[in-house]
């Protein structure tokens, strides 16, 4: 019988990801890194040396935005190939990063004003034990930050794109261009394993928050204008995707 859990397939699938991963729009912030900062400033506030916690933080796109911004921060992952992504591009600038499970971060309690988690929250085999254990990290009146989206169902006019493909040939700019059938196969595997396996919503994103008795919880529709692809085409085969920023704070006094 087999030891491997989910957790290790989902590792060894951002494993074989990590070479591309910045190199599909949506991933590496580009040309949108202004509307990624303005959205990490309007929910975190100023960082002035305030520790913040990048979960699941892939290739570090975002933990050296939060960096850039004054945050004292840690980046963690479970993907050794991801992180070691992150740490070349943070060479020289202090930021800490761990090789850690999200789930049971294993951080001591009350150690971060912010954690942000970008596509991270929708692959978790335990949301609600994850929830527990960021609650019991954050700080008294800390800000969590969690960025996702429905990565299972394709948008209504996703069926349009290999009519585009056809008639105008290969767009660069496509979201998952460079994910090869193997990788699309073990993301099919992984997924059928998960509790969001029908694709999460930001309704029960929303509801497990205020369960796990997160404070002020609220999905920004403003900060969606950070997820708009560029081209017109990448655009159009979005229109209807579900992508959303929430935001929730722990309370000042524990009830
Ligand atoms: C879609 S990538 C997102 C990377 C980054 N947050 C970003 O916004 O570009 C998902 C990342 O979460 C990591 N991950 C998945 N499950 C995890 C877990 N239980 N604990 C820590 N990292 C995890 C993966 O290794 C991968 O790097």
């Amino acid at each position: 019988m087999s030891n491997r859990s989910v957790k290790d397939d989902i590792r060894d699938y951002w494993g074989e990801r990590a070479a591309t991963y910045d190199a599909s729009p949506g991933h590496g912030l580009g040309p949108r890194s202004a509307d990624w900062e303005e959205l990490l400033t309007r929910h975190l506030g100023p960082a002035q040396g305030r520790s913040a916690l990048d979960l699941g933080c892939g290739t570090g796109e975002m933990t050296l935005l939060l960096h850039g911004l004054g945050f004292c921060t840690t980046g963690l992952d479970i993907t050794p190939q991801m992180m070691a992504r992150a740490q070349a591009k943070a060479s020289g600038t202090g930021i800490r990063f761990i090789a850690a499970d999200a789930e049971a971060t294993m951080e001591p309690p009350e150690s971060h004003d912010v954690i942000v988690a970008r596509y991270l929250f929708w692959t978790l085999p335990k949301p609600e034990a994850a929830m527990a254990d960021w609650l019991r990290i954050l700080k008294p009146g800390g800000t969590l930050l969690l960025i996702d989206g429905d990565h299972v169902n394709p948008p209504p006019l996703d069926w349009l794109a290999p009519w585009f493909d056809r008639i105008l040939g290969r767009d660069p700019k496509a979201g998952h261009a460079l994910v090869t059938p193997a990788q699309w196969d073990a993301h099919r595997a992984i997924v059928a394993q998960l509790p969001f396996r029908e694709g999460l919503r930001s309704s029960t994103l929303l509801a497990l928050l205020e369960q796990a008795k997160f404070q002020q919880v609220q999905a920004d529709n403003r900060g969606l204008q950070a997820f708009r692809p560029l081209g017109w085409r990448q655009r159009l085969l979005s229109l209807g995707r579900h992508r959303f920023v929430v935001s929730a704070r722990k309370a000042t006094v524990q009830g």
